[in-house]
């Protein structure tokens, strides 16, 4: 397995679980699906992945190895992660040069010939490198956002709500965009979302998140996901499958 989350648990005041006996997992190339309404821990989850906060209790692994005893510099070769507010996680002041040439301040070689030849990946172009975020359109700006987190060619791409903000076409587009990453790279990714349809549209396999514990696991058998748990069949239950655009 690629990533491993086992028996993961927190809470930022004393008897308050956000986080509560955790066990997941993504495997080499897959698309896994975390779904679950506001508030039931999925952003919490996805910084403790990161490292940017600890567990309180259990063991996150990326390849067999605790990411504790990995250098944070190599893991996050490794690992990478999309956040959902493409606005606020771009400099304003920087050009989208400046943006792209940053998660590679370490690389040897061409980084800008790295980086014209990424461009294409996630349809932008050299016009856009000289503008600074402001003059981008949202669908552009979390291109951008996403092409600064692939540039180091990860193995796993952590996606916090990365299409919540957008229109249904632009986030059909960056969807897709994902899905032809992965089939080209066999980047695999752990996609968070609260969006049924955009979850069942692009992962096979996926978790319900429910107050801070995995109520169900389900793999999609025909095109659909299958569910046993009560809470599962009323979220999905909810929603009538329409599909994207
Ligand atoms: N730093 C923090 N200090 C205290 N409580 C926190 C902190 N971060 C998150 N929480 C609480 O933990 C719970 C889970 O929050 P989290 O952001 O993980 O939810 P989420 O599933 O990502 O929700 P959303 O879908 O709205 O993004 C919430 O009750 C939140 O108030
Ligand atoms: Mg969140």
């Amino acid at each position: 397995m690629l990533l491993t989350v086992e028996n993961v648990s927190k809470s930022y005041r004393k008897g308050n679980k956000v986080l509560r006996d955790i066990d997941l997992s993504v495997g080499e190339g897959e698309i896994v699906g975390l779904i679950g309404e506001s508030g039931s821990g999925k952003s919490t989850l996805s910084r403790l992945i990161m490292q940017l906060e600890a567990p309180e209790t259990g063991v996150i692994s990326f390849n067999g190895t605790p990411v504790t005893k990995r250098l944070r510099k190599t893991f996050y070769e490794d690992c990478q992660l999309v956040f959902q507010n493409a606005s606020a996680a771009l400099n304003p002041s920087w050009t989208v040069r400046e943006i792209l040439m940053e998660p590679l301040r370490n690389s040897e070689g061409d980084r800008a010939a790295h980086i014209r030849d990424m461009l294409g990946s996630v349809k932008l172009t050299d016009a856009h490198l000289n503008r600074r975020p402001s003059e981008l359109s949202g669908g552009e700006r979390q291109r951008v956002n996403l092409l600064r987190s692939i540039l180091v060619n990860p193995k796993l791409l952590v996606c916090d709500e990365i299409v919540s903000s957008l229109d249904r076409l632009i986030q059909r587009e960056i969807i897709d965009l994902l899905i032809e990453l992965n089939r080209e790279t066999g980047m695999a990714m752990l996609f968070i979302s609260h969006d049924l349809q955009v979850v069942e549209y692009i992962c096979d396999r996926i978790y319900i998140m429910k107050d801070g514990k995995i109520v169900e696991e389900s793999v999609k058998v025909d095109g659909e996901f299958e569910f046993s748990h009560t809470y599962s069949k009323k979220l999905f239950g909810s929603m009538f499958s329409r599909g994207l655009v």
